[in-house]
């Protein structure tokens, strides 16, 4: 079967089973599934950084098939999301992966000027968090961890577009130059000389200085945790599209070198690329995120490279649809084997962003995405 006709076959399972998983799933807000249910975060947590996927997939749906009930959802998420922006402890790094899924998506569908509001508040309480001394973007609040008001990770890089998009909505460079610095930052001491990438950087938030830096939820300090190097690489594929700052376009490439060369044959992805030889532990949103940063990152280069991305991009997909694509629509989850940190105690479950970015990844293919980046 060729390219068209399996990323349209599988498209329409997506689309077959999320009709019915939405429609029973009105009014949560999950992140995993127990028992093949969701959960529900709107009371648990409404600042857990995942809270935005949802309503990314709904307006996925939406885009994709004009069923008005998945816009209906889509705003259910958003709205419940407001609690949220009330709330200063449980606002970090992570609005982009909260608001651009959720009210910019909502904004770029319909103009819609609460949308837009909410959107750009979010950008604003981003911006707030850049540390002119060292040039990063803060990324969490302090919880178990001490004082970490110097920490930066990589995950951060799919945060900024939230600063680009709030810069061209209101045209005021200042958020995009805080994007930019915190970019470079991230090339300078998150990306190694062989394209692998650190998980968490610290800096002397007093004076900027590089303290060290942490093995995060890979496997160990310098080793290479397989979801952070597909944020890198999506990531700086973005910063690129919106800054057309070649410099990023070179990083883009030099991390995604380094994820390619590390599919292993059967294209499903490790937790970390340098877990030990008898560890099985998978992490398939590593894979979907990666897919979606390598379909785009093909269209930015020629020949050679172009159909290099393409084809380790399809290998993912496919390893996910055929494996780890869970089709039973009395299921609700789509995707398997996910996993959080490599040292949690649960591995190889659903989470949320997993089924997200696959659907992203197969609507880039069959045309049907609303690009939310
Ligand atoms: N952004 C947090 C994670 O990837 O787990």
């Amino acid at each position: 079967m060729n390219d068209t006709l399996w990323t349209n076959e599988i498209a329409k399972k997506i689309k077959s089973k999320m009709e019915k998983v939405a429609v029973r799933s009105r009014g949560i807000l999950p992140y995993t599934t127990e028992n093949g249910r969701f959960d529900d975060w709107t009371e648990k947590n409404i600042c857990w950084w995942t809270n935005g996927f949802w309503g990314g997939m709904m307006w996925q749906l939406y885009h994709a098939t004009g069923l008005s009930f998945y816009k209906e959802i889509a705003i259910e998420n958003e709205e419940k999301l407001d609690k949220n922006l009330m709330i200063f402890q449980g606002i970090d790094h992570d609005n982009g992966f909260k608001w651009l899924p959720t009210a910019v998506a909502h904004y770029r569908t319909d103009k819609n000027e609460t949308s837009k509001n909410r959107g750009l508040l979010a950008a604003e309480f981003l911006a707030g968090r850049f540390n002119p001394a060292g040039s990063y973007i803060r990324a969490w609040n302090d919880s178990g961890d001490g004082n970490t008001a110097g920490w930066a990770i990589i995950d951060c890089m799919m945060n900024l577009p939230l600063l680009y998009w709030a810069s061209k909505e209101i045209n005021d460079p200042r958020f995009a130059h805080i994007a930019r610095a915190h970019a470079d930052t991230a090339t300078e001491y998150f990306v190694r000389e062989d394209g692998s990438v650190n998980h968490i950087v610290e800096f002397n938030p007093q004076t900027g200085e590089f303290v060290k830096t942490y093995g995060g939820q890979g496997y160990a300090k310098g080793s290479t945790w397989s979801r952070g190097q597909s944020w890198a690489l999506y990531g700086f594929t973005l910063s690129y599209l919106h800054t057309k700052e070649e410099r990023y376009l070179e990083t883009a490439k030099k991390v995604a070198d380094y994820y390619v060369s590390h599919i292993p044959e059967n294209g499903l992805i490790p937790v970390d690329f340098c877990q030990p030889a008898d560890c099985t532990l998978e992490d398939s949103t590593s894979a979907a995120i990666a897919a979606c940063g390598l379909l785009e990152l093909e269209k930015l280069c020629d020949n050679t490279l172009k159909e290099t991305y393409h084809t380790a991009a399809m290998k993912l997909l496919h390893a996910l649809a055929e494996h780890r694509f869970n089709t039973d629509e009395n299921i609700d989850f789509m995707i398997d084997k996910c996993t959080g940190a490599f040292h949690d105690e649960k591995h190889e479950f659903s989470i949320i962003y997993g089924d997200y970015y696959f659907m992203e990844a197969i609507f880039k293919l069959t045309g049907e995405e609303l690009f939310i980046w």
